[in-house]
């Protein structure tokens, strides 16, 4: 395999606190070296000055659709959005068609992932048979199969003592729970957050408490069962605030926040514009900012970009029947370098850490690092670079962005997985 000499690079690796300009080396697929200045006369030498050189993104939460939802996206499509995105590791929800809830499913998903997929891919088990939330799935053969974690994403485990029964079996296999946290009571017809502007829009909201209630169980049942916990898609500073004192008070509960719900408000549906309209919705600036600083304090662990997509006809329809979702692979970074970064609210290092070496240290996965020896999964930043949001340009079949037409400043411009390039310059290699 060939060797990779990237040159002149800002190197920042948050698994270590290392922040230098210098080269790193690739061999084999793994990180060879990384210092201020490598000699290898035999390799290919990249020039990467004056942009960012760290560990690839992981992202712990996105809908690849296959099987059964090609029409949406599918492992080969979601996987180029991924990598032109930065990501170099997703792990894939279990909401297909079939629900994806047996070890043949975990393993069709897996064998895709290596066959077809641009980016290593994980899948996440569901948690009930059918995530019907009636009784639990074949969690253990799922585990052999290469489960990394379970999920019954996009529906909540409405039996509490089900949800007990998922935590107290997570334990013998070590992996966490991760919870979509929401009332379907409490929701009832809801299409937004409930507040100012739904009453302004007409349209039937949908409270707080919806998600902080289910939060609320799923402590208490963390609390008593000891296992690992993880909250999806936070939305609320109720929320957030929850997740602090289970930390506080030494549980095992993580959490992941979305691009969307940290750069977006309620105020974004005034236009009707469905593709506002995602799960949990989109709430007020004050969960906004509670959310940002419950991501600086480490409260909140992770970003996920939830990559939700969705085709035309599901999103060109009526507010209340349109799907709930965002296609989020391939502005999860811009926005997050755009909005979170350039503005002085978070250091390069601690953006990278939040999008990369904390999903992989959370959910247990190789990445995250560019220690020597780790697999060379990388992205490349360039910090200057800006360019408009293009739905239509997407390598995701789902085109179904709120940020259609803004333009974001901090963009990848390579994605390595395993020492090969897989984008460069926006250009996903086939
Ligand atoms: O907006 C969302 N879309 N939230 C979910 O929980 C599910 C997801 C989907 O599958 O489209």
């Amino acid at each position: 395999m060939n060797k990779i000499l990237l040159k002149g690079g800002r190197v920042i690796d948050p698994s270590r606190g290392y922040d230098m300009v210098g080269d790193v080396l690739i061999d084999g697929g793994v990180i060879a070296a990384v210092a201020e200045s490598i000699a290898a006369e035999d390799a290919e030498v990249i020039d990467v000055s004056k942009k960012i050189v760290a560990p690839g993104l992981i992202d712990i939460h996105c809908h690849l659709r296959e099987p059964g939802f090609e029409r949406k996206e599918t492992i080969a499509t979601g996987t180029m959005a991924a990598a032109a995105g930065g990501f170099t590791s997703v792990m894939a929800m279990p909401n297909t068609n079939p629900v994806a809830d047996n070890p043949a499913a975990m393993h069709y998903v897996k064998n895709k992932g290596e066959q077809e997929g641009h980016v290593h891919v994980y899948p996440i088990g569901a948690i009930t048979k059918g995530s019907q939330g009636k009784e639990l799935a074949e969690m253990a053969s799922m585990v052999e199969a290469g489960a990394v974690a379970f999920s019954d994403d996009g529906r909540p485990v409405e039996n509490s003592r089900i949800m007990r029964l998922a935590l107290e079996y997570s334990l013998i296999f070590d992996l966490p729970i991760i919870a979509h946290e929401e009332d379907l009571d409490l929701v009832d017809e809801g299409d937004m957050h409930e507040g100012y502007m739904s009453t302004v829009l007409g349209l039937r909201g949908i409270p707080r408490a919806a998600e902080e209630t289910m939060i609320a169980r799923d402590i208490i049942l963390a609390r008593q069962t000891k296992a690992h916990l993880h909250v999806a898609h936070v939305s609320t500073a109720n929320g957030v605030e929850m997740i602090r004192k289970a930390k506080r008070e030494g549980l095992n509960v993580t959490a992941e926040v979305t691009p969307h719900h940290l750069t977006l408000t309620d105020e974004a549906v005034k236009t009707y514009d469905t593709n506002t309209k995602v799960n949990p919705p989109l709430r007020e600036q004050s969960d906004v900012e509670a959310l940002i600083q419950g991501l600086k304090e480490g409260i909140i662990d992770c970003v996920a970009t939830d990559h939700a997509p969705h085709t035309i006809e599901d999103k060109v329809i009526e507010f209340h029947f349109a799907a709930n979702g965002i296609s989020g692979f391939e502005t999860a970074l811009p926005l997050m370098w755009h909005y979170l970064v350039h503005s002085g609210k978070f250091t390069p290092m601690e953006m990278l850490r939040m999008m990369s070496t904390r999903p992989a240290e959370i959910m247990k996965l190789p990445g995250g690092t560019l220690q020597e020896g780790a697999p060379a999964d990388i992205v490349v930043i360039d910090e200057t670079l800006e360019k408009t949001v293009d739905g239509k340009s997407f390598y995701s079949k789902g085109k179904n962005t709120p940020y259609e037409g803004v333009s974001l400043k901090g963009w990848p411009v390579m994605t390595l997985v395993d020492g090969i390039v897989k984008m460069e310059n926006g250009v996903v290699k086939e």
